[in-house]
């Protein structure tokens, strides 16, 4: 018999990747395999995400195109089912379900281990399945117990995202996540490391911890103590053939001294932060509720940076947020200025639905909103290009992952996720090189490989001469 056919398609951040992922393994297990095209499949689910504007009107606008294919499918008494997962489905679920009776499945991101019995009750003729609990230690026991080779992708062998934490309890007055993914919760420190071991065993070199507000980690370990995320990269680091790793999101209120010093005394630690600071005025930070201010933000930066030299920083922006004045956003300049990131995401403020920032009258005007973003990015752009160029001349470790575009070159990454060309052949995939970068072009490094040498695995940076 062949095969049911599902399609998964991802929205939003790094944390809706690799729940897709997990999807996937739990559908294969019930029987299905991946397919790349919605038309080819006899189960479409939409991983969606609610962070920022329009994400609810996109969703119907994909229930409408999927519709049209099931319409197709059902007059050839062809199978095909429509779900909606992820953070629109944890906010709208019920009126998805009013709204578009096409739907025949919604769960929310603490659902999807439910899958298996929900795909059951679907082939028995079940519809409207509708699953938005917040259960999420349910969730982790399921994370990461079906990986096995045969369905990891060779990219997701070599670099992988684990998740360690899920949900947050802090509530940004912007942000829709307190409501959708619920409250903070750490994932147990042996679930995570079983299935590092797992990847690791499956030639995984390179782990991202992923949660919402992953520094505020808490899990638990053994003998019931517990772990900050600074002991559990270093029980990580001890893992063989883990030599890279790596974390994200972080918030500024739980950046630790362990945390902090782990930069410098953990050489598996990639000296690369994602620390979003949102705004550097201290009346919109207040406004924001994000529960520091820009001192703390600098004071950081500071001594992440006495702890290891050579770390980058990235950051998120909000501008125009409401009330944000000509002095606001300036503030935000200047602590672009000082900290000096090797990049950014930067957003034009939008009221997300039931945050207590939409009850807040919104009354900068869009044509502030796009002035101000440009000038936001015009500086990044300019730290950024900064940042790659003071590679050339550098040697740095190279994970190299894949054939490049052009016969006989190869391509990888740099501790700071920059990628990196270099002459070679397949056998250097999966293999951390020692690099001389010569050139930089459109944020790619382009250099050579160091053959005299033998490359420490633990090496992170060094530079040359
Ligand atoms: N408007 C604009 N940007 C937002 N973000 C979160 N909520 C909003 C919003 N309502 C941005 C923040 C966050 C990133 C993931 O998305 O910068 O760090
Ligand atoms: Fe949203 Fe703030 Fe939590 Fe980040 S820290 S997920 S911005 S509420």
């Amino acid at each position: 018999m062949t095969k049911r056919k599902a399609f998964i398609k991802s929205f939003g951040c790094q944390m809706n990747v690799y729940d897709s992922e997990r999807m996937m393994e739990l559908l294969r297990d019930s029987g299905y395999e991946a397919c790349d095209n919605p038309s080819d499949a006899h189960l479409v689910i939409l991983n969606t995400c609610h962070i920022r504007e329009k994400a609810s009107e996109k969703t119907y606008s994909d229930i409408g195109r999927l519709h049209m294919i099931k319409k197709q499918k059902q007059a050839n008494h062809e199978e095909y089912y429509i779900a909606i997962a992820g953070c629109v489905a944890q906010a709208h679920g019920e009126e998805i379900m009013r709204r578009a009776p096409t739907v025949d499945m919604v769960f929310g991101p603490q659902s999807y281990h439910h899958l298996p019995n929900m795909i059951r009750q679907l082939h028995r003729g079940q519809r409207k399945l509708l699953n938005i609990d917040f259960v999420s230690d349910e969730k982790f026991d399921t994370l990461g117990s079906h990986r096995d080779k045969s369905s990891m992708g060779l990219s997701a062998q070599l670099s992988a995202f684990v998740t360690i934490q899920e949900g947050c309890d802090k509530f940004c007055n912007f942000c829709v996540v307190p409501y959708t993914r619920g409250a903070e919760n750490s994932r147990p420190v042996m679930s995570i490391l079983d299935e590092i071991k797992v990847l690791a065993d499956n030639n995984c070199r390179e782990v991202t911890l992923l949660g919402q507000n992953v520094n505020a980690y808490h899990g638990i370990g053994a003998h019931g103590k517990t772990y900050n995320l600074a002991s559990l990269i270093h029980e990580i680091a001890q893992i063989d053939n883990i030599d890279r790793i790596r974390f994200t999101t972080s918030h500024p209120r739980d950046m630790d001294n362990d945390l902090i010093a782990a930069f410098g005394n953990c050489d598996s630690l990639m000296p690369y932060l994602h620390l979003p600071i949102q705004s550097g005025s201290n009346n919109i930070l207040k406004q924001m509720n994000r529960g520091h201010h820009r001192d703390l933000y600098l004071d950081i930066i500071e001594r992440l940076r006495q702890s290891c030299p050579d770390i980058a920083i990235t950051s998120d922006f909000i501008v125009g947020y409401p009330n944000e004045t000509n002095q606001d956003f300036e503030d935000t300049m200047d602590i672009i200025r000082q900290v000096n990131y090797a990049g950014a995401f930067s957003f034009k403020y939008s009221p997300r639905p039931g945050t207590p920032a939409a009850r807040v009258d919104d009354h900068i005007t869009e044509d502030i909103k796009n002035d101000r973003l440009q000038q936001l990015q015009a500086v990044i752009t300019q730290q950024q290009s900064a940042f790659d160029n003071a590679q050339i001349g550098k040697k740095l470790p190279v994970l190299i992952e894949k054939p490049a575009r052009y016969d006989g070159q190869m391509v990888g990454r740099s501790p700071y996720l920059q990628p990196v060309h270099i002459n070679g052949d397949k056998s250097l995939i999966g293999q951390i090189i020692s690099c001389h970068i010569d050139d930089v072009k459109a944020h790619s490094l382009f250099g050579r490989m160091i053959t005299d040498e033998k490359p420490s695995y633990h090496q992170k940076f060094q530079a040359a001469g």
